[in-house]
């Protein structure tokens, strides 16, 4: 028995039976009376692990220290601990050997799987598939908790306007509609229905708040957003988090107005756990604490550690500066105790909501752990997710479906043989080397003859997190043999773009094309036989313009995780007919980044006169390549009949709108159907379009679905500046379509 149990036994207000019971604020009390101010400092203390990093070297600590800190119970978590002997070791040691044996929380940066892979989350937004990926992220919890993690940082839910900026791949994508939506489901496959539960864990909304606007798209940046793109555009997924019930969320590393969000009381205490009553805890980002030194908003770190506790950030993660500073400023009355009170208390609820409390070592099984990794039905989930992710750009006289037989087919480019890129850059748990290749997933089908060459490489360094990412290969000397191939080939399949390491955390780009000589290999292979697929690899967004304008069939492939061969295989064979769509917009050249759909209609939106002096450049329209809900089938979608119960409308009166949407085609789909608004006036200006609802509906080939929207104060409102939600009379267009570009209109009044 922990000296904790005992202890509280004794005071006969909690004991390990009734840690079962809803009362946590007791308990919580109780066990708050024991601690020492240094023991509570510790639960607000998080260590990296002894063998992963995820983040700069740590500036503080040695095993020996990390070690030594357990035992004083001076350690609240740990995080890039994994497996069940490690955590057990860990836990061990808080719950054996320290005073009072308050047990850890383990997070992990589970982000699309532990071990098998389902896609990275901007494919998988592709697939607007919430109960797909509700599903994934339950699997993802499962294999986690299975070796003793119990808190994932994830979902990423900072909506991205940047494809340059790397991390663009961990988010879901430009639009905070759908972004709300798919945080929400993340959150719910994660933490289930019941926390306590041995195969969910805490989630985590991150992060929090503005990171995506990073200028420039360059990482860890400054960000100078408006109040408007703050509470229209950024905040939104986090308020739907907390909705949820998200158990914590961490926060960004840059600034915003100058102020580094890790030291915002307006975003932390105000917003978050003030108007939006949030109960769980706010961890920082790695060091983000220590690093408002460097950005010039605190001197020191004892100065660093009394900004960021005023302000709401209640753990530390790998920063020495809570642990280093907090007591003694506590000591000194520079802060006062009841705000280490205030962070403790919401860091043991999610500890006691997760069960620990009962049995530390509740995710500790080896049993469970040996069973549940890279179990099959995980393998069966991962592929579903990886073809629900798959986008259809291009499709010119129907080249896709490939024949299943007689056809000879040349596949080139080193990422198609490649096993490693397509698990994407969050995989520090799972095997190098472990995806189905492309290649692998075409050989599968036996009916063709398939030749395959490398081409070009894209290479990377050996440790992503230590080496530098070298995208620049200039060997062509594998040119010819690819040429070659493609000569006598009925169908070439190019796979090419970024591999798995070129996009990601501290992956920022100032280009958008095919890396290294991946453009110009593919422009070579035209030149001999110019039926190609090109089946893209990325990230992030990119300006394949020349392919768009060249290339009959484009398929979107991202990475798509652990089973990525078998799920292109199955799309370019027909087997499986893609319904994906696009959560980010596609731009011609990197000059029109950031770019997206929702944006303002400008003073000077048209070219009326004929003469320069309107907004656009000049040497590229302003449209995108690919706008943002684009996606195709092989099978076609005609939308007819789009009708409203009205024209006139109260504030508060629910809006009806339906539409017929017929499968035209030949085979049978799923189609991604549409809703936008444009809020004419407002007295903050509206996006010329805002996604409001979608339906992914299945129609057999010929039939015909009327699918039906519901409009109401929640959808037609926004945020002022004072960050109110309002909703103002005036008159809207309403638009329904298969992607934002392409859309029946209707118009409507609120009175
Ligand atoms: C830094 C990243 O920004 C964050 O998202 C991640 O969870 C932590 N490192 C921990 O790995």
């Amino acid at each position: 028995m922990t000296i904790v149990a005992m202890a509280c036994k004794n005071n006969n207000e909690i004991s390990a039976e009734n840690y079962k019971d809803d009362n946590i604020t007791s308990k919580i009390d109780s066990l708050l009376k024991l601690m020492t101010i240094e023991e509570k400092v510790g639960q607000m203390n998080q260590y990296n692990g002894f063998w992963d990093l995820t983040g700069p070297s740590p500036k503080g600590g040695t095993a020996a220290k990390k070690y030594e800190h357990l035992r004083k119970g001076w350690v609240g978590s740990m995080l890039n601990v994994r497996g069940v002997e490690q955590v057990r070791a860990v836990q061990k040691i808080a719950v054996e050997e320290s005073r009072l044996g308050i047990p850890l929380i383990i997070g992990f940066d589970v982000i699309h799987g532990y071990k098998t892979l389902s896609p990275i989350p901007l494919a998988e937004s592709a697939s607007w598939d919430l109960e797909a990926i509700e599903q994934s992220s339950r699997i993802a919890a499962i294999e986690a908790s299975s070796v003793g993690i119990n808190w994932t940082f994830a979902p990423m839910i900072d909506i991205g306007r940047d494809a340059r900026w790397g991390r663009v791949m961990e988010g879901a994508g430009e639009d905070p509609y759908l972004g709300s939506l798919i945080a929400k489901a993340r959150i719910k496959g994660f933490q289930g229905d019941d926390l306590s539960s041995v195969n969910t864990i805490a989630a985590t909304a991150k992060h929090f708040a503005g990171y995506g606007f990073s200028e420039a798209g360059r990482e860890y940046n400054t960000v100078d957003i408006g109040t408007s793109t703050l509470h229209n555009v950024v905040l939104p997924p986090f308020k739907a988090a907390v909705d949820a019930d998200v158990k914590t969320v961490m926060n960004s590393f840059n600034e915003i107005n100058g102020v580094p969000v890790t030291g915002s009381p307006y975003l932390q205490r105000d917003i978050l756990k003030g108007e939006w009553n949030f109960n769980g805890f706010v961890i920082s980002d790695w060091a983000s604490i220590r690093e408002m030194i460097s950005w010039g908003h605190a001197k020191n770190k004892s100065e660093a550690a009394k900004i960021a506790v005023t302000a709401g950030s209640d753990m530390d993660m790998e920063g020495y500066v809570y642990i280093e500073e907090l007591a003694q400023l506590v000591k000194d009355d520079v802060i006062k105790e009841d705000l280490l009170d205030d962070a403790v208390r919401r860091i043991l609820r999610v500890k006691f909501e997760l069960g620990l409390f009962d049995d530390p070592y509740r995710y500790c099984d080896e049993v469970r752990e040996k069973e549940m990794i890279g179990h099959p039905k995980h393998h069966e989930a991962v592929l579903d997710m990886a073809k629900k992710s798959i986008v259809l750009l291009k499709n010119e006289n129907n080249l896709l479906p490939l024949k299943k037989e007689g056809q000879k087919i040349a596949l080139i480019g080193a990422l198609a043989s490649d096993k490693n890129s397509p698990l994407g850059s969050w995989r520090l748990a799972s095997d190098d080397n472990t995806a189905v290749s492309v290649l692998e997933g075409m050989q599968a089908y036996k009916g063709n003859s398939l030749v395959y060459k490398k081409g070009a490489d894209v290479s990377v360094g050996k440790t992503a997190f230590v080496e530098e990412v070298r995208i620049n290969t200039t060997d062509k000397s594998e040119f010819q043999s690819a040429i070659t191939a493609a000569k006598s080939a009925d169908v070439v399949v190019m796979v090419l773009g970024e591999h798995g390491f070129q996009s990601g955390e501290a992956r920022s780009r100032t280009n958008l094309q095919l890396p290294g000589v991946q453009q110009e290999l593919l422009e070579a292979v035209y030149k001999v036989n110019s039926n190609i697929v090109l089946v893209l690899n990325n990230g992030r967004p990119l300006a394949v313009s020349w392919a768009d304008a060249h290339i009959p069939a484009i398929v979107e492939a991202w990475q798509l995780g652990t089973q990525t061969g078998n799920a292109v295989a199955q799309v370019l064979y027909g087997d499986y007919n893609p319904s994906g769509k696009l959560p980010m917009t596609f731009p011609r050249g990197v000059g029109q980044v950031p770019i997206y759909y929702n944006y303002k209609n400008t003073g000077r939106p048209k070219n009326v006169e004929g003469n320069v002096f309107w907004s656009h450049y000049i040497d590229s329209e302003n449209t995108p390549l690919y706008p943002f809900g684009h996606g195709l089938s092989y099978t076609t979608f005609e939308y007819s009949n789009l009708k409203l119960n009205g024209s006139i409308f109260n504030i508060g009166n629910d809006i009806t709108v339906s539409v017929d949407v017929k499968n035209s085609g030949d085979r049978d789909g799923k189609e991604v159907v549409q809703l936008y608004i444009r809020d004419l006036v407002g007295s903050v200006t509206r996006p010329v379009k805002e996604l409001k609802g979608f339906d992914l509906v299945e129609i057999k080939a010929g039939d015909t679905k009327t699918i039906t929207f519901t409009l109401d104060k929640t959808t037609l409102g926004f945020y002022n500046n004072q960050g109110e939600y309002i909703i103002e009379p005036g008159e809207f267009k309403v638009f329904v379509g298969g992607s934002s570009a392409q859309t029946l209109e209707a118009d409507f009044e609120l009175d």
